[in-house]
């Protein structure tokens, strides 16, 4: 039995697989401009976060129906549940559907298929992020929230990701007061590629309650500070680093430096398809890179469901605790 853990860095979209991406291409009769699965995978080489995202986005042309987000998210949780995933809140990025002519409502009520019938069929509790592209204007961001208020019950707060340098957190600061007025919660990648400075700047502007990355913190001495003073957990993905170029190896990552400053670290998978692994695969590998034992993964495990937004159902986090801690390690 696999270590109990929430994920709270997962993107939806990140979880197609080849093969889903395959057979639902052909449901669609889309092209996709790779002769089959093996060739796609050799696409899956990449530079940086932006060569990456230019393949994330691509391959999303054949997600169109409720069907097609209802079969991605049920694939994810399948997969999640058996690395050991009780909890998790996951992102979606309706701006990327929204342009293709894809409307809101489909990609909220087909994701919202699998994840209604989540607990019963994998016992994985789920929450649902909307994400506002940071590389589209904020009018743009503004006008998606609109878009998303007949669906606000079936989600649980707002995040900000896609190409992080030049587009800092700033930009956000009206859609997210507007957010945080609807009682949304608030997340954003930050510190990923982009400056540490970013990773202040969506604290004090987008007041975020959780960084997502946060990984270039280490940098700045006063940061680290504020951020375990703070509590303000940080989700990372290990795998995604090494993946992104972030970091040259897993060997390198700062993971063990960061849970010694006492920051509220979480280990991710972000987007498993496309960069090695699920949520259980990143314990397991900075349990075989980084040498992390049994106490420093039980920590890991215990600040995933710490920095859950399960607050609404403190009754479901005790008993993940509890799981936590009667766990007996293999
Ligand atoms: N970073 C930024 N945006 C993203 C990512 C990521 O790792 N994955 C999907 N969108
Ligand atoms: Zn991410």
């Amino acid at each position: 039995m696999p270590l109990p853990k929430a994920e709270l860095h997962l993107h939806i979209e990140g979880t197609l697989e080849p093969e889903l991406a395959f057979a639902l291409a052909a449901r669609n009769g889309v092209s996709l401009p790779y002769a089959d699965t093996d060739a796609l995978r050799e696409a899956y080489r990449f530079q940086d976060l932006q060569s990456f995202l230019n393949l994330y986005y691509e391959l999303m042309a054949v997600l169109r129906t409720e069907r097609d987000f209802a079969d991605l998210a049920d694939a994810y949780l399948a997969r999640a549940a058996a690395q050991g995933v009780r909890h998790a809140e996951i992102f979606f990025d309706p701006q990327a559907h929204t342009a293709r002519g894809v409307p809101m409502e489909t990609v909220v009520r087909g994701l919202g298929r699998a994840l209604g019938g989540s607990v019963q069929n994998h016992g994985v509790s789920t929450r649902l992020i909307l994400c506002f592209l940071r590389d589209r204007p904020a009018e743009s961001a503004l006008r998606t929230l609109e878009e998303a208020k007949p669906f606000l019950d079936r989600i649980t707060g707002v995040g900000l990701d896609s190409a992080e340098v030049g587009h800092p957190p700033a930009v956000f600061r009206e859609v997210y007061e507007t957010a945080a007025a609807l009682g949304l919660r608030r997340v954003a990648h930050a510190g990923e590629e982009g400056p540490p400075e970013y990773i202040t700047e969506a604290l004090d502007v987008l007041g975020v309650e959780r960084v997502d990355h946060g990984l270039r913190c280490v940098e700045d001495p006063a940061l680290v500070d504020r951020l375990v003073r703070a509590r303000i957990p940080l989700t990372l993905c290990p795998l995604s680093n090494v993946r992104l170029r972030t970091v040259d190896r897993l060997a390198d990552h700062p993971l063990p430096a960061m849970l010694d400053a006492g920051l509220l670290c979480t280990v991710n998978s972000d987007d498993p398809a496309y960069f090695g692994g699920y949520a259980g695969d990143n314990f397991d590998a900075v349990r075989d890179e980084l040498g992390l034992g049994e106490d420093h993964l039980r920590t890991l495990a215990r600040n995933s469901f710490l920095a859950s937004f399960l607050d609404d159902d403190e009754e479901l986090r005790t008993r993940y605790l509890a799981e936590v801690e009667a766990y007996e390690f293999p």
